[in-house]
């Protein structure tokens, strides 16, 4: 018989993994990652670190989507881990209450100090958010949720329902019924949309993980006097927040909020066996669980599986022995110190922002000077995705941009990093948005040069690589390469786009003609079909800037109108 050999299967796939994962899995993903230059091979992780098949160290400050609070292969983890395969408790009998599941449950509550909750553990952040929504209609008997703009709470339909970002869910409609959206931070518009008392429940994230944008000073404390006084549970989703991330066991308490229910996920489980848990009193999960019939109304397979509660109790045992919390809250402070101080000598920084290390640096382009005409808005979202291009390239730092219309590049490092990890961030930003500051222009020819890689010319693609930026999609990547003699890169890409597309794209490159830096274009960039089909079948001229031109009024056409 074969033996099974894990090393085998990875040397074998690991060379071509990427063309591979195109065939397989996802080959949009993959060219996003050609675009931005993250299409490198790791072949090692260990703390904060990675290590790609040169032999050259990185810095890890995306933490797996602010995961990894542990950073990757911890010892405790993994030895935990080694223990629960090598003793080997029975699994998912289903019919049991397992011990690891309950000492997990009692670890936890003593560890965010909420001593007689009940706990339901679940396998993602997603699904966390999923259960607390059943759970706030079950213990309410009211239909609605509320959230506030901005909020990502997962991509499940559920949780996708209470999304602020419109292009997320664009295509997943209808969504669930009965969620409000509020403006953050508005107090106001909360009261009036929980005042026809029918919202179960309003979900909020203690710092929104788009944008990273913390409450104002007593906007939470105000969230929560609402919510009682309507009779609307709170929800905290603490999913990034939890566990560390934020310099706190839970960043809700920073606040001064207590809420009824909080999600957690991501700093539970630290990356190595996905792992989740829904928290409240007992009274709430009384009115879900009312019956022995109903003992079972929610629940999933794998929820309370060994290794998952294991890899829990691990990491909780580690955050405490090595008092990691403290450390988050103290290293974040550091970061967030040298970057103010950086912002205050080095132009390119609106403001740094966050809590413990949950950072968010917003750019500010135009004292990048990269105000370009017509990008307007647009501009920071590039200038973002070339900063972290740079910090990638020349720093070895991973980093990303996230929320749209605002350049913020977001610092979610594993939580274990040190004050040599600090300095390293520090003096990465400093040297990129020197030489990006250095001149019109930088941060494109970084787009230009994610742009040549991408497959086919790269204009429709481009709206993938930034995400949540309209902007794009609506082809100023266009207008930026004709300003820089690539136009023709992006004509053969706007010919395969549909027609309404099409016809804004072209208009958009056909202004850029009437530049006078347009004027240097190569002869035939603007090799563009000047026709198109109408809705009802006719071939229309099209003007320069791309709009159908007017028929000539006939005098059967004046016959007919009189
Ligand atoms: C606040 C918050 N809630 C929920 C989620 C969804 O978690 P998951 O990706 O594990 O489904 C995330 C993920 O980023 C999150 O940040």
């Amino acid at each position: 018989m074969a033996t099974f050999d894990l090393q085998s299967i990875l040397d074998a796939y690991g060379p071509d993994a990427g063309r591979d994962y195109a065939a397989h899995l996802n080959p949009r993903f993959h060219d996003l990652l050609r675009l931005v230059g993250f299409d490198r091979r790791f072949v090692r992780g260990e703390g904060p670190y990675l290590w790609d098949d040169q032999g050259d160290r990185y810095l890890d400050a995306i933490g797996g989507f602010a995961c990894l609070s542990l950073g990757r292969d911890h010892p405790v983890v993994r030895d935990a881990l080694e223990q629960a395969l090598r003793i080997a408790p029975p699994t998912l009998i289903q019919f049991e209450t397992p011990p690891l599941a309950v000492a997990l449950a009692d670890s936890l509550k003593r560890f965010l100090d909420r001593p007689t909750d009940r706990v339901f553990f679940v396998n993602s952040g997603a699904e966390s958010v999923e259960a607390a929504m059943k759970i706030a209609r079950a213990a309410t008997s009211r239909p609605g949720f509320a959230h506030w703009s901005n909020a990502f709470h997962g991509l499940t339909l559920g949780a996708l329902s209470m999304n602020g970002a419109e292009w997320l869910r664009r295509g997943f409609e209808p969504l669930v019924p009965g969620c409000r959206e509020v403006p953050f931070g508005d107090t106001t518009a909360l009261r009036a949309a929980l005042a026809d008392e029918s919202v179960a429940a309003f979900f909020f994230e203690p710092v929104q993980g788009k944008g990273v944008i913390p409450h104002p000073p007593g906007v939470l404390q105000e969230v929560a006097e609402i919510c009682r006084e309507t009779g609307t549970l709170l929800v905290a989703d603490e999913v990034q927040t939890g566990l560390g991330r934020a310099g706190a066991a839970l960043a809700s308490r920073t606040d001064g909020v207590d809420p009824d229910l909080i999600c957690v996920s991501k700093g539970l489980s630290a990356g190595a066996i996905p792992l989740g848990a829904v928290l409240g009193p007992a009274a709430i999960f009384d009115r879900v669980f009312d019956s022995v019939e109903r003992s079972v109304v929610h629940s999933s397979t794998f929820r309370e599986n060994p290794l998952a509660m294991t890899n829990g109790l691990a990491v909780l045992h580690a955050l405490r022995d090595e008092g990691i919390v403290e450390h988050s809250a103290r290293m974040g402070s550091a970061l967030i110190a040298g970057l103010r101080d950086l912002a205050a000598t080095v132009p390119g920084i609106r403001e740094v922002r966050g809590r413990g290390l949950m950072i968010g640096v917003e750019l500010d382009p135009p004292a990048l000077s990269i105000g370009m005409p017509g990008l307007a808005n647009r501009t920071s979202t590039l200038v973002a995705q070339a900063l972290v291009m740079r910090l990638l390239q020349r720093h070895r730092l991973l980093t990303q941009s996230t929320s749209k219309g605002s350049g913020v590049i977001k610092l979610v490092p594993p939580l274990v990093i040190s004050e040599g990890d600090v300095d390293w961030i520090v003096e990465a930003f400093r040297e990129s948005l020197v030489e990006l500051g250095r001149g019109r222009g930088a941060a494109i020819r970084g787009l230009i040069k994610m742009m040549r890689k991408a497959p086919g010319g790269g204009a429709p693609r481009i709206h993938t690589v930034i995400h949540g930026v309209e902007a794009v999609r609506d082809w100023s990547a266009a207008g930026i390469c004709a300003r820089l003699e690539t136009v023709r890169a992006v004509v053969p890409a706007l010919r395969s786009s549909p027609e309404s597309e099409f016809i804004r794209g072209t208009s958009h490159v056909a202004s850029l003609r009437t530049r006078r830096t347009a004027r240097r274009l190569p002869a035939g960039a603007f090799d563009v079909p000047v026709h198109r089909r109408s809705r009802f079948g006719r071939i229309v001229r099209l003007r320069p800037d791309g709009r159908p031109a007017r028929r000539r009024r006939t005098k059967a056409d004046a016959r007919r109108v009189s």
